[in-house]
């Protein structure tokens, strides 16, 4: 596969969605690949139906850890297959907001599921498909949760107590020392411009150095 993937990932309101689209915006002016931006969960149209199941449930409606862990895996395996490989085949450089890191930190971390048990099904759902390059945007759960809350209503997950949210941190903390490549830590503190320079630094040494087709 000629094309490049390109993960973010983080806490809730670190900042990836945003610089997730400014980074779009800036690839399409610099290079004539295709560049395209995806999801999880929710990259596609089965995706889509599990998103709401996953995200929308009212508050009191419970969905049991192992099932959660599953419905995430099931969105995944059909973006692999049915989005993330053809595009990634086409050349096309590939920006998805959360992957992989998203399950080990949430479901490992957070509901602390079985790490192995979390890998194993990560290895069915991806196939083997790894990122490239993925960016974790690095906030306190405090900034996070306090940025997300002001922008609305909260989903499922946003509704965790605060001792959750800190688990998962840790989780990109802890994911970030064992993958030192391909992870890249960003302060996610910084303004919004300033992140953007740095995603884009990193980027652009990044693509470069893979190959000169930028
Ligand atoms: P997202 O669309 O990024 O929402 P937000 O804007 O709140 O970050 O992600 C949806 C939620 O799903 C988010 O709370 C994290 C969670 N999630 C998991 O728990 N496990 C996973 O494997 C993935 C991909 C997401």
């Amino acid at each position: 596969m000629t094309g490049t993937f390109v993960v973010f990932e983080g806490i809730e309101g670190c900042g990836k969605t945003t610089q997730l689209e400014r980074t779009r915006l800036w690839l399409q002016s610099q290079t004539t690949r295709p560049v395209v931006v995806t999801r999880e969960p929710g990259g596609t149209e089965l995706g889509q139906h599990l998103r709401s199941i996953l995200l929308e449930v009212s508050e009191g409606e419970s969905i049991d850890d192992r099932a959660e862990l599953l419905l995430y895996a099931a969105d995944r395996a059909q973006h692999v297959e049915q989005y993330l490989r053809p595009h990634l085949e086409r050349d096309s450089i590939v920006l998805c907001d959360r992957y992989t890191d998203s399950t080990v930190a949430y479901q490992g971390y957070g509901r602390q599921l079985n790490r192995e048990l979390i890998d194993r099904l990560n290895a069915i759902a991806t196939n083997g498909l790894e990122p490239d390059l993925t960016f974790w945007f690095d906030v306190t759960p405090e900034i996070g949760l306090d940025r997300a809350f002001k922008r609305g209503e909260a989903n499922r997950l946003e509704r965790e107590a605060l001792d959750f949210h800190h688990r998962v941190r840790q989780g990109y903390v802890e994911l970030a020392q064992q993958h030192p490549h391909r992870i890249v830590s960003v302060d996610g503190t910084l303004s919004a411009d300033e992140v953007e320079k740095t995603v884009r630094e990193i980027l652009t040494k990044r693509l470069t150095s893979k190959s000169a087709r930028t």
